[in-house]
């Protein structure tokens, strides 16, 4: 894990390695170099404003990165979190493993960027491997920029994060629904103002939890329901937001099975429960003054025992009927039991699920974004989608027509648990949703594109991202 510290940073006397940002013009004698270096860095300038080079202090590097500070304020934080993923590679190789960051020309945010940019791509999976990876060690910020409770609050979110892709990374013979809550409950419980219930199979039955229920049948382990709440004082009287996040510990698609290789990375199907676990558990380190509940539905899915099969009809906690068309859609069935439980239970201001819920996104999107949908919820998702921008997590809002409605009838039952025709799979699958929600105003994050990478994008590397976190964060920072 990084160390990071607040420090005076002398350019002209660093006794270490030095990344200097360098964004506004600024007066020449203001940079820590020499003239022929200075002749360097303009020429660099003059293609592109976004360049990053690299002087000799022996036995330390000063490290020049260039920005275009003119950009869109969005814009060129993004492109600072890029180079910084690009200059971690060199930092590696230059065995830099200690450094100072300061910036002439630079915006607070865009030293925020840039560290939080070289602080996402250092991370790696690394349990299962035997020999020890690189890492960064330590990060001495210049104190003109932040203060230490800024700095606090910054590395309590990347902490998160990691929380989140480590788990997300964690193969199923790792992690089962039991353990995952075992886990909630463990961190919860470290934490103020925030308690954690996790119900068994047994109460979950007494719940009628259907669609969990059904899921759960092809399984040796028991599912789990399990209810993380956030209250500060601070936000007692408020309406809580409701956080749902699909936890398929493992979706091999049921009976229905996956074929080929499109079985691979399923692990990650519990990565909409990570995140909003990971965002109440940040919110509360960062003791924001908002009410939260997250509702995690948790099982794998598999085709064994007793499995649910296509043809079923299942009865849900909010006693709609539904009908089993194909059992990979099994996302959306865990989801409904806990969006109709938020609705009836809690009076939410909003109900916003993640889940990695249809490969139609993936296919409409490619891995740029998130496809969200709203029902009664047009502000709020107004609200997601400026937030998204500026931290560079995206949101493209699909159409919610009364069209799609008809796509979702069924002949046995009150819906049906796929589209009648193989197009608008995810809008289909956000229709479904939204009938259990009823009149709650409520969005659905479709992650499918972003919470796994399988090859590093930027400061995403391969594997899990916590895409979404960062997002929701910067949401709930609004409230
Ligand atoms: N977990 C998958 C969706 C998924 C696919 C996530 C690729 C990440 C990458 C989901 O449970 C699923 O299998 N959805 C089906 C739905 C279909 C059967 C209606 C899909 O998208 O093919
Ligand atoms: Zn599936
Ligand atoms: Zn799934």
């Amino acid at each position: 894990m990084i160390r990071y510290t607040l420090d005076t940073i002398d350019t002209k006397n660093c006794q270490s390695n030095l990344i200097l940002l360098y964004g506004d013009e600024v007066a020449e004698r203001q940079l820590p170099l020499s003239k022929k270096e200075i002749e360097r860095v303009k020429q660099l300038r003059a293609k592109d404003k976004a360049f990053i080079v690299a002087f000799d202090r022996l036995p330390y590097h000063l490290y020049v990165v260039g920005f275009d500070s003119e950009k869109k304020s969005s814009e060129s934080q993004e492109t600072l979190r890029r180079q910084a993923a690009k200059l971690l590679t060199v930092l590696l190789s230059d065995e830099a493993y200690e450094m100072a960051i300061t910036g002439v020309g630079t915006l607070t945010e865009e030293i925020v960027a840039f560290i939080e940019g070289l602080t996402l791509s250092d991370y790696s999976f690394d349990r299962f491997k035997s020999k020890e990876a690189e890492h960064l060690k330590s990060i001495s910020i210049d104190t003109s920029f932040l203060n230490q409770n800024e700095l606090d609050e910054l590395t309590n979110l990347w902490n998160r994060i990691f929380w989140c892709r480590e788990w997300v990374n964690l193969p199923v013979a790792n992690l089962n629904a039991e353990t995952f809550a075992d886990e909630i409950a463990c961190v919860a419980g470290q934490l103020e103002d925030v308690s954690c219930t996790v119900m068994n199979k047994k109460q979950i039955e007494s719940l009628r939890m259907g669609g969990l229920l059904a899921v759960n049948k092809g399984s040796v382990d028991e599912p789990r329901f399990i209810i993380v709440e956030y209250k500060p004082q601070s936000a007692s009287d408020r309406q809580p937001i409701v956080l749902v996040g699909k936890g398929i510990t493992y979706d091999t698609g049921g009976l229905n099975i996956k074929p080929d290789d499109y079985m691979q990375e399923m692990k990650s199907d519990m990565a909409g429960a990570a995140t909003m676990a990971s965002v109440v558990f940040a919110a509360a380190d960062n003791k924001l003054p908002v009410h939260l509940i997250a509702l995690l539905p948790m099982t794998d899915n598999r085709p064994g025992f007793n499995a649910y099969a296509a043809d079923d009809v299942l009865t849900m906690y909010d006693g709609t009927t539904v009908e089993v068309v194909n059992t990979d859609a099994e996302g959306r069935l865990i989801l409904a039991d806990a969006i109709a439980f938020a609705a009836k239970n809690y009076q939410p201001k909003v109900i916003i699920d993640s889940a990695t819920l249809t490969g139609a996104a993936v296919r409409a999107i490619s891995t740029f974004g998130i496809a969200a949908m709203e029902q009664n919820a047009s502000n709020e998702l107004s609200m997601l989608k400026i937030v998204g921008e500026q931290v560079y997590e995206r949101i493209v809002e699909f159409p919610m027509w009364k069209e799609y409605d008809k796509l979702i009838e069924s002949e046995v039952a009150d819906i049906r648990n796929c589209g009648s025709i193989p197009q608008a799979g995810t809008i289909t699958a956000g229709k479904f949703l939204a009938h259990f929600a009823k009149d709650v105003p409520f969005i659905h994050l479709d992650i499918a594109g972003v919470a796994f990478f399988s090859k590093s994008q930027h400061y995403y590397r391969y594997g899990a991202s916590g895409y979404g976190i960062r997002l929701l964060y910067a949401y709930l920072q609004m409230q």
